[in-house]
């Protein structure tokens, strides 16, 4: 995140003595993204950052996709696909391309080892349940509405208070507020639909100096490693700086809205390479008295449009649930079913909460996703005579 925390102790200036009490020295790790140029946090372990005692290889962890078949709109549900296992173990990747995938977790465990992503940003949206993430970092607790976003490189676990349900998105560039709401300084504008006050950052600083056998999965080169340390993972004593973990709620998103109808981008929350996040949050609908609430068809030919469906009565959705996903590729029209138009006229305000991720190059789907799929969806649109 663009601006600058930090926690525990640290030497006055960078790449300085730091001992311990009984004299050893901390060891500093610095950890940043486009090689020494962009966000980096400076960590001080009290253990050898590179220290591990063994290293197995685990297996390949790249999504098996379809073949798409006929270009046509999609639908999955979510809400019956199986339950358990811990957050990382449990994670489906439902829709990906090399930019981005989309997927989902229902754990009923809390995770008995640690975990990093070195080759991803991670975004774990928590639609139900609550817990704690615990980083080098420090503590950061999550409830429902949360996006927890976590860069690639940071060694986490995450501790349910009882079985969740996320919506995952994982990439291989930084997820971050979008630029256009950013000043020259990073520090987001008054016409942002968010602040930095809205944006929580880790706080209570975990010191380990146990030792003993820690598993920590690594996921690198779309494959995962087991490295057992001799030494706790969370060790660090104190760090500052631009990279952390941080979370932000989807119900402090402040929706913009308008005379009329307000396109996709307003709702937009986060941005990776080649694709946005967005939130669609309750909010009261446009005020000209002639107006359309519901949105018109349209055609987004240079993005794939996927939304994962939260809460309430999504308005120009028919036949879709909590907890589905529907894609709209490019290369055809989508919109409201019949009927749902003027349905909405009239219509002051949405209680919908709904995530959705745009991507600009085409999504595939992954096998697991073929289970959850609702075959009819395409002939949502068949109803009446068209007109
Ligand atoms: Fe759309």
């Amino acid at each position: 995140m663009p601006f600058y925390q930090r926690l525990g102790e640290m030497p006055q200036k960078r790449h300085t003595q730091f001992r311990k009490p009984g004299g050893g020295l901390y060891r500093e790790e610095v950890m940043g993204l486009e090689g020494f140029s962009g966000l980096q946090s400076i960590l001080y372990h009290h253990f050898l950052p590179p220290r591990v005692q063994e290293v197995r290889h685990l297996g390949d962890a790249r999504p098996e996709y379809s073949e798409f078949g006929g270009v046509r709109h999609r639908a999955f549900t979510t809400g019956e696909a199986p339950a358990g296992g811990d957050p990382v173990s449990a994670h489906r990747v439902l829709l990906g391309n090399d930019d981005v995938t989309l997927g989902i977790s229902r754990p009923t465990d809390s995770m008995d080892y640690f975990y990093r992503n070195g080759q991803a940003y991670e975004v774990w949206f928590t639609h139900e349940g609550s817990g704690e993430l615990h980083s080098q970092f420090g503590l950061l607790e999550f409830g429902p509405g949360d996006y927890v976003v976590i860069p690639y490189g940071t060694t986490w676990q995450m501790r349910l208070n009882e079985e969740a349900r996320f919506f995952v998105i994982e990439a291989p560039s930084q997820i971050q507020p979008p630029k256009r709401y950013r000043n020259n300084f990073g520090q987001l504008t008054e016409f942002a639909p968010y602040t930095e006050r809205d944006i929580r950052t880790p706080h209570d600083l975990e010191t380990h100096t146990e030792r003993g056998e820690f598993e920590v999965r690594v996921k690198v080169r779309n494959q995962i490693s087991k490295h057992v340390l001799d030494h706790h993972p969370l060790d660090v004593i104190g760090w500052d700086g631009y990279l952390y973990p941080w979370a932000f709620n989807i119900n402090d998103y402040e929706p913009i809205t308008g005379l009329i109808h307000q396109p996709p981008p307003v709702h937009q929350t986060f941005e990776g390479w080649n694709f946005v996040v967005c939130s669609f949050v309750p909010r009261l609908f446009d005020y000209h008295p002639e107006a359309i609430p519901a949105p018109y068809s349209h055609s987004n030919v240079n993005s794939d449009e996927v939304i994962y469906y939260c809460d309430g009565d999504f308005m120009s959705r028919k036949g879709i649930n909590q907890y589905d996903i529907t894609l709209h590729p490019s290369g055809l029209p989508h919109g409201p079913q019949p009927g749902v138009t003027e349905a909405s006229i009239g219509a002051e305000k949405t209680e919908e909460l709904a995530v959705m991720v745009d991507t600009f190059r085409p999504l595939n789907v992954a096998l697991p996703a073929l289970e959850l799929e609702k075959t009819d969806y395409m002939e949502s649109w068949m109803e009446g005579d068209g007109e």
